[in-house]
């Protein structure tokens, strides 16, 4: 764990790219963790794409609430303001998340590059009208200008990644010569192609992730055995130790 910590002190350019696994202890679900991934209570193919959004509409409607009302609950954990700190301090020059909870944002982090949207703002699909996520919570979901479905900015399987996200946590990524991954299985793309090409490019790649993942074995570090709090906890008190 010492030699991680000093490739973080050293780095020139330290990308922090996180998964689902980031938001668990501070009570979110994951999607895949054995037995208590969310996929394990909810189908995705019949819920979370364009076409159960047409089809199945109030089920996807429902869901949506439901999430919305799982995220309202919880806070950002000891680990999200570790690294919105170590922004502060230098040390991370930008997070690239596939999370949609807003949690890196809530913490303070600045430099946040959310691949799957976020829960922060909702639109209609059709005409694409800005709607406050309380309007959806409270139980509206019919657009009043168009009657079109009212539905979280996240990016829903099968849809696009929004373009100058994708671009910036590229550009970040080519950049990084430290890339530390934290709670993601590394098995949705495109979202899992900035770890490797960071590590195509020579940079040190660091998974810290309590399930294998398929890129462990092109990593420097692999860190299993804590969990990602304690992680970062134990890293910043031994970065404050040595300054
Ligand atoms: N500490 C360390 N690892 C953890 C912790 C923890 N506290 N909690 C969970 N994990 C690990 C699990 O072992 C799991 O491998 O985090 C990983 C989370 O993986 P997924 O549930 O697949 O989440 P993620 O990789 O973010 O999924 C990617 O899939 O469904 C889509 O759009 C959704 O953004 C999501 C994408
Ligand atoms: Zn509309």
């Amino acid at each position: 764990m010492r030699d991680v910590v000093n490739e973080i002190k050293h780095a020139n350019h330290l990308v922090i790219f996180t998964g689902a696994g980031m938001s668990t202890e501070s009570g979110l679900p994951d999607f895949r963790s054995e037995n208590r991934g969310l996929w394990e209570k909810f189908n995705p193919d019949e819920l979370a794409n364009v076409q159960a959004l047409e089809n199945n509409r109030e089920e996807f409607v429902n869901f949506y609430r439901y999430r919305l009302q799982e995220i309202k609950k919880f806070q950002p954990h000891a680990g999200h303001r570790i690294l919105a700190k170590w922004e502060e301090q230098g040390l991370v020059k930008g997070i690239i998340t596939q999370n949609v909870d807003g949690f890196h944002h809530d913490a303070g982090s600045h430099h946040v590059m959310e691949l799957h949207g976020t829960f922060r703002a909702f639109h209609c699909n059709d005409c694409h009208k800005d709607f406050d996520p309380e309007v959806f919570f409270q139980g509206k979901d019919i657009c009043d200008t168009c009657g079109g479905t009212i539905r979280p900015g996240i990016v829903l399987f099968g849809e696009m990644l929004p373009e100058n996200v994708f671009i910036k946590a590229e550009e970040e990524t080519l950049q990084a010569d430290v890339f530390i991954v934290f709670g993601s299985s590394l098995t949705v793309t495109p979202a899992n192609m900035f770890p490797m090409l960071a590590q195509e490019r020579g940079a040190k790649l660091i998974i810290v992730n309590r399930d294998p993942t398929p890129l462990d074995r092109y990593a420097d570090y692999v860190i299993r055995d804590k969990s990602i709090k304690e992680v970062l906890e134990e890293w910043d008190t031994q970065i404050k130790n040595a300054t």
